[in-house]
């Protein structure tokens, strides 16, 4: 756990706790929103946790603090990144009647060099560890909802496994344990430093200016549909057919923007063809590409290695991370 210099969370906290929240990635994507004002997705997602990619987040509340002061990766936060977790902690504070400012304490186990952080296990690990330390019984269909709140793919990170947020939805659901349909994830990182774009932003723009918007809403549920009865029905070529397509779909809304969204690097397509290379050699492997350069890649556990290794030799890939699904978010420590 990272510490603010010379401070130490307890010394001055009410009440603190510590949880962990592993990242996801989106099988079938959410892009665009139903309702911005309450940040309601506009597309059924679904979704795999990964373990490997962790947040782990500390909250404590504190009567001296005059107002919440919040740390991510070491580094205290200001502007946009520090509005959002100060909104979700007044969100917080409201439901469980505590009046008191937090000190807040973020880190990733996971090289955020490689760009990977992701807001999604970020929030889901600051709503869990600020639920807790309000001493409110962890109930999480509720930390999922303050999740989504902060960021709509965090609601997602909150469920091990598979979990799905609905077209609307305000909290999302767990569809099956990591047991049910044990996959193997291989993340090539094709880029250094944080991203050109937020999705937030991004999103906005391709709901306001692309030609396909409207397509790609339309069709985004009989997508969910196909990749969630093929998950249940343990049938990977199923779920990796949807999942490209979802991918794809996605991307050509953002590269019909204006002006375009564009987050491929010459990696990402030569990780891309390996993927196709793959599957012609009869592995099954399939892509899958969120907001940013990296790709994905859905296996099964037997094939992981190959995979990996394939990957590794795509020109320009830096490196490749080995996920497998995740747990559930957890607290860690809470104290008084
Ligand atoms: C491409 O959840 O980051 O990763 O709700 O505005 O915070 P906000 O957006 P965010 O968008 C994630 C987009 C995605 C696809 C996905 O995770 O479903």
């Amino acid at each position: 756990m990272l510490r603010l210099p010379g401070v130490e969370p307890r010394e001055l906290a009410v009440s603190g706790a510590r949880a962990v929240a592993c990242s996801n990635i989106a099988l079938v994507k959410y892009w665009g929103k139903a309702d911005v004002e309450r940040n309601l997705p506009a597309v059924p997602s679904l979704s795999m946790t990964l373990d490997g990619l962790r947040t782990v987040t500390t909250v404590a509340f504190s009567a001296t603090l005059t107002e919440d002061v919040v740390s991510i990766g070491g580094s205290v936060a200001t502007g946009k990144p520090r509005d959002r977790a100060v909104a979700l902690l007044e969100r917080v504070r409201a439901l469980a009647g505590v009046p008191h400012r937090a000190r807040v304490e973020s880190a990733n186990d996971f090289p955020t060099a490689a760009g990977l952080a992701s807001s999604a296990s970020g929030f889901a690990a600051l709503a869990l560890a600020a639920v807790a330390a309000a001493g409110r019984e962890v109930d999480l269909s509720e930390v999922s909802a303050l999740a989504r709140s902060a960021s709509a793919s965090a609601a997602r990170s909150v469920y091990g496994g598979y979990a799905a947020l609905g077209a609307g939805a305000e909290r999302a659901e767990r569809v099956a344990s990591a047991a049910d349909f044990p996959l193997a994830m291989l993340v090539a990182v094709t880029a250094t430093g944080p991203k050109s774009l937020g999705s937030t932003e991004a999103m906005t723009r391709t709901a306001q200016t692309s030609p396909y918007y409207r397509a790609w809403v339309e069709g985004a549920p009989a997508l969910f549909e196909q990749a969630r009865s093929a998950l249940l029905s343990r049938d990977l070529r199923g779920l990796g057919e949807a999942m490209e397509q979802s991918t794809l779909q996605m991307h050509a809304t953002m590269h019909t923007s204006v002006p375009a969204v564009v987050y491929w690097v010459p990696a990402t397509l030569s990780a891309m063809a390996c993927v196709t290379e793959l599957r012609t050699a009869g592995v099954p492997a399939y892509f899958t590409i969120d907001g940013g350069p990296h790709v994905k890649v859905l296996t099964s556990p037997e094939h992981a290695d190959e995979v990996r290794a394939k990957l590794t030799g795509a020109a320009g890939v830096l490196r490749v991370l080995s996920c497998t699904p995740g747990p559930d978010a957890f607290v860690e420590e809470t104290w008084e």
